[in-house]
C-alpha cells in the first residue's frame, strides 16, 4: 500500500460496487443499491427488514475501495445484534474515491446519506454503532468542517481534510441529538492519544453518555484485519455487538419521561401548556378504556358526548393527547387553515413499522409520506380522474347486470365494482373477484384497521424501543404482517414480471412507480406497498358505503323515493336512460345523500390522527408539538347534515385528506344513482339499521334488490352488451371461504 500510488491501487482492487455484488451474492442475498438525489451517490443495503439501520463508512483514507472484510464486519454485526433481538440493516456508503475526486466530496456524500436516512424516518435514536450520528452534526459538518476548517485552503486545493480536533471546541456544544456515543482506538494506534483527547471534547460537550474504549492489544483498523484475515473478532467489535444491557438501561430510562402523554408534559423554561376540557380517564392509561368500549357502540355514545365540552375536547389515551374536533369551524381552522403543521402522524410501532413494513402512507410520518402522497395525488386527481370516468361507467354498468344476474350476490357486486376500478388504475388490469381474493381483501382491511385502532402498544409507542427479545407482542404482529407481504406479492408480482418484459399495460405501477421517468425513489417494495395501499383502500371503503346505502333504503322508504324522484328529474320517469358522471351537478341531491350516509354509519368513526409538529397556540389554547388532532366523525355535521354546501365530506381533512376521494365520490354518485334510479330493496330478515357488518365476507345485511321493471332490466342489459360486459356480469361467484375476525 505505501508503495503505489492510489491510481495503482484502484486499479488493482475491484470496485466498491463490485465488491458489494460479489459479496452479497455469495451470501446468497439480493444486491440492494439506491441512488440519492444528487444522481450519482449510492447507498448499499444488507437489508433484515428491521427498523433501526447502522450507517457504515468504510475507512480507507478516502483512496481504498469497500473491502469484502468490511462486509463480513457489519455481518458479524448484524448476526449479534439479531440474537440481543434488534433486526438491524446495514446501509454503506459507496464514496468517490480521491484523488480523482478530492475532499470534501465525500464528506458532502456522507451529509447526503444521513440526511437520507433522516427524511425517509429513521430516528437518530433508532440507530447503534460507533457511528452514531446526528441532525446537529450533520448541520455543524456542513456548516463547519467542510468550510471553516483551518486546512480550508489545502482542502480547496484538494490537499487537506476536516479534522475534529481542528475546530475550536466550543463547535461541539449541544451535541444532544444522541444519548450515548462510542469512542474505540487501539492501545497500539499511532493516533490513540489524539482520539482520547477527542474524547474529552465530548465527555466536556456533549450531554451524551460518552463511553471510550481502548483494547490492549488492537492497532488501527485491527476490528476490520480480523475479519479480512478470518481471525477471531476483536474486543473492540464484541464491545460494539454487546449494547444489549446497555439500551435496555437506556430504554427504561426514557420509558420514565416518555410515558407522559403531551397534555402533561411541560414546555421549556416549565412552561404550562393548554388544553380544551375533556372526559376524565385512569392514571397512566388515561381514556383508553372508554375508547376500547366505544368502538362497539354503534350509538357512538362517547364520540357524541364529547360534544359537550365544546368544539374541542381533550382524550388522554395511554402516552398519546388527542383533541378531538366536533365543528366544521374548528377542523377548518386546525385541519385545513394549519394544515402544514398538522399534517403529522404519531408513531404507530406496530400498526405502522411492523404490520405495514413501513409502507402503507396512511401511517407514516410526514417525511415518509410526502413523496408518496406526491405521486398518488398526480394519479387520484386532476384531467387523470376524466380518463378514468370510463372504467367507472363500464365497471358500474357490469355491476347492475350482475344485479340482475347475481341479486343475493348485491354486496360482493358492490366490492367487485370498487376493486376492478382502481385495479384498472394502479395495475393497468380488471381485478379478478376469486373467492380467494375477496376474502383475503376482507381480512387486510379487518386486520390493519385492528392494528391501528386496537392494539395498547402503539397507545405506548416507546414499548418498541425494548430489545426486541421483550417485545412479546411482535411474534404476533410479524406473523400477520408476513401474511399482508405475501397477499401482496402474489397481487403485484404478477404486474411487476410484465413490466419487466415490456407487456403491461399503462398504469399507476407502470408508468408512475417503476418507469425510469418517475420522479418516485423508493425501492421496489416501496412501490409494492403504495400500490397495494390504494388496491386495498378503494374496495373496503367504496364497498362498504354502498353497502349501507342498501341499508338506507331499508330504513327510510321515503327518502329513498325522494332520491328516486330527484334522479328521474334528470333522467326521465321511465327507463330512459342511465345517470351518468356527466349529470353530476344536475342532482345535488344525491351528493347530499351520500354525504349523509358516510355520517349516518361511519365507516371511520373519527379520522386518525393529525399530529401537531411544533408547539402552537390556538384561541387561547397553547398545544405542545406531538399532540394529535382527530375529526370527530359523527359530530361534526350536526344540524348541516342535509345542507350540501357545507361541502364536509367523511374523507378527514387537510394535506392529509383521503387521496382517493374525488373517485369516491363520483364512484357513489354513479351507482348511487343509478341503484335508486333501477333497483329496489326488501329486507330478507329482521335487521338493525345501526349495525352494517363491515368485517364479514358473507353478507352484511338481509337484503334482496329486484329491478324495477322489465323496462329497467332492458336499459340495463342493452348498455351491458353495448359496453361487452354481459358475458363477464353472468359469470357466478366462486363460494367464498368464509372468514370473520377471531377478535
Ligand atoms: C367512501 C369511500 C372512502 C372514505 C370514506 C375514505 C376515507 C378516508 C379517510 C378518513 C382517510 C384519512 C384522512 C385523514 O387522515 O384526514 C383516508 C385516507 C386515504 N384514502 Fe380514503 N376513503 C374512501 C375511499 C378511498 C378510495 C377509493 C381510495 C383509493 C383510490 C382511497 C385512498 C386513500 C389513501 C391512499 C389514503 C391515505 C392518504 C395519505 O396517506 O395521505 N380512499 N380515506
Amino acid at each position: 500500500m505505501t508503495n503505489l500510488p492510489p491510481h495503482q491501487i484502484q486499479a488493482l482492487l475491484p470496485s466498491t460496487i463490485d465488491t458489494y455484488r460479489s459479496w452479497m451474492t455469495s451470501a446468497g442475498k439480493s444486491p440492494l443499491v439506491q441512488v440519492l438525489s444528487d444522481g450519482s451517490t449510492r447507498l448499499l443495503w444488507q437489508k433484515t427488514g428491521g427498523i433501526k439501520v447502522l450507517l457504515f463508512f468504510h475507512g480507507g483514507g478516502y483512496v481504498m475501495p469497500l473491502s469484502p472484510g468490511h462486509l463480513d464486519w457489519m455481518a458479524y454485526i448484524t448476526d449479534k445484534a439479531s440474537d440481543a433481538g434488534i433486526q438491524l440493516d446495514i446501509c454503506l456508503l459507496e464514496y468517490d474515491l480521491a484523488p480523482n475526486n478530492p475532499y470534501p466530496k465525500q464528506m458532502k456524500q456522507a451529509i447526503l446519506a444521513l440526511k437520507h436516512l433522516l427524511n425517509t424516518g429513521y430516528n437518530p435514536n433508532d440507530r447503534f454503532s460507533a457511528d452514531v450520528l446526528s441532525k446537529t452534526i450533520v448541520r455543524k459538518w456542513g456548516d463547519y468542517l467542510v468550510n471553516h476548517s483551518p486546512w480550508q485552503q489545502e482542502i480547496a486545493e484538494g490537499n487537506g481534510w476536516g479534522m475534529a480536533l481542528d475546530v475550536p471546541e466550543m463547535w461541539w456544544d449541544g451535541l444532544d441529538a444522541v444519548d450515548q456515543i462510542m469512542v474505540t482506538a487501539g492501545q497500539e494506534e499511532v493516533f490513540r492519544d489524539h482520539v482520547l483527547q477527542l474524547v474529552g471534547v465530548f465527555r466536556r460537550r456533549s450531554r451524551a453518555k460518552v463511553e471510550w474504549l481502548v483494547p490492549v492489544a488492537e492497532a488501527h483498523d485491527g476490528p476490520l484485519m480480523d475479519f479480512s484475515a478470518k481471525r477471531s473478532p476483536s474486543a473492540t467489535t464484541d464491545r460494539i455487538a454487546n449494547l444489549r444491557l446497555l439500551i435496555v438501561f437506556v430504554v427504561l430510562f426514557r420509558l420514565r419521561e416518555q410515558i407522559k402523554p403531551p397534555h402533561k408534559k411541560r414546555g421549556k423554561n416549565g412552561k404550562k401548556y393548554r388544553f380544551p376540557p375533556g372526559p376524565s380517564g385512569y392514571p397512566i392509561i388515561g381514556n383508553l378504556l372508554q375508547l376500547g368500549q366505544a368502538r362497539d357502540d354503534v350509538d357512538h355514545k362517547f364520540q357524541l358526548d364529547l360534544r359537550d365540552y365544546g368544539e374541542m375536547a381533550t382524550i388522554h389515551l395511554g402516552s398519546k393527547t388527542w383533541v378531538f374536533l366536533n365543528s366544521s369551524r374548528v377542523v377548518t381552522e386546525l385541519i385545513a387553515k394549519r394544515g402544514s403543521i398538522t399534517n403529522g402522524r404519531s408513531a404507530y410501532p406496530v400498526a405502522s413499522d411492523i404490520v405495514s413494513r413501513k409502507g402503507r402512507s396512511l401511517v407514516l410520518p410526514p417525511a415518509q409520506w410526502a413523496v408518496k402522497r406526491r405521486i398518488m395525488h398526480h394519479l387520484l386527481s386532476g384531467s387523470a380522474l376524466k380518463q378514468y370516468a370510463e372504467f367507472q361507467e363500464l365497471e358500474s354498468t357490469q355491476m347492475l347486470a350482475e344485479y340482475i344476474y347475481k341479486p343475493k350476490h348485491w354486496y360482493q357486486n358492490h366490492y367487485r365494482y370498487a376493486n376492478s376500478v382502481v385495479n384498472r388504475i394502479a395495475l393497468g388490469e380488471q381485478f379478478h373477484m376469486s373467492a380467494h381474493n375477496f376474502a383475503n381483501t376482507q381480512r387486510l382491511v379487518a386486520e390493519f384497521t385492528r392494528a391501528i385502532t386496537g392494539n395498547i402498544i402503539d397507545w405506548f409507542p416507546m414499548l418498541a424501543e425494548l430489545p426486541i427479545a421483550l417485545q412479546f407482542w411482535r411474534p404476533y404482529w410479524e406473523q400477520i404482517a408476513q401474511f399482508h407481504y405475501d397477499i401482496y406479492r402474489s397481487w403485484w408480482d404478477p404486474v411487476k414480471k410484465k413490466i419487466d418484459e415490456g407487456t403491461a399495460p399503462p398504469s399507476f405501477a407502470r408508468d408512475g412507480l417503476l418507469s425510469p421517468d418517475a420522479k418516485f425513489s423508493g425501492d421496489e417494495q416501496e412501490a409494492m406497498y403504495v400500490t397495494m395501499q390504494l388496491v386495498e383502500a378503494r374496495s373496503d371503503t367504496t364497498g362498504e358505503a354502498l353497502n349501507c346505502f342498501v341499508m338506507s333504503t331499508l330504513a327510510y322508504p321515503d327518502k329513498y323515493q325522494k332520491l328516486r324522484e330527484e334522479i328521474e328529474r334528470v333522467c326521465g320517469k321511465d327507463a330512459e336512460r342511465l345517470p351518468g358522471l356527466t349529470d353530476m351537478e344536475h342532482i345535488p341531491y344525491v351528493h347530499a345523500y351520500a354525504k349523509e350516509l358516510l355520517r349516518w354509519r361511519p365507516i371511520f368513526v373519527s379520522t386518525p390522527d393529525h399530529m401537531l409538529t411544533q408547539d402552537m397556540e390556538f384561541e387561547g389554547y397553547s398545544f405542545p408539538a406531538g399532540t394529535c388532532f382527530a375529526i370527530n366523525g359523527v359530530a361534526w355535521l350536526n344540524g348541516k347534515e342535509m345542507d350540501i354546501t357545507h361541502g364536509l365530506w367523511q374523507f378527514g381533512g387537510g394535506r392529509r385528506i383521503c387521496d382517493g376521494y374525488k373517485l369516491a365520490q363520483r364512484s357513489l354518485f354513479l351507482n348511487i344513482a343509478r341503484l335508486a334510479y333501477c333497483f329496489d330493496y326488501a329486507p330478507t330478515g329482521p335487521y338493525d339499521s345501526r349495525h352494517v357488518n363491515y368485517d364479514t365476507t358473507g353478507e352484511p345485511i338481509p337484503a334482496l334488490p329486484k329491478v324495477r321493471s322489465e323496462a329497467y332490466a332492458k336499459l340495463i342489459m342493452d348498455e351491458a352488451e353495448k359496453l361487452e360486459v354481459l358475458e363477464m356480469a353472468q359469470q357466478e361467484y366462486e363460494e367464498v371461504e368464509s372468514w370473520r375476525p377471531e377478535y
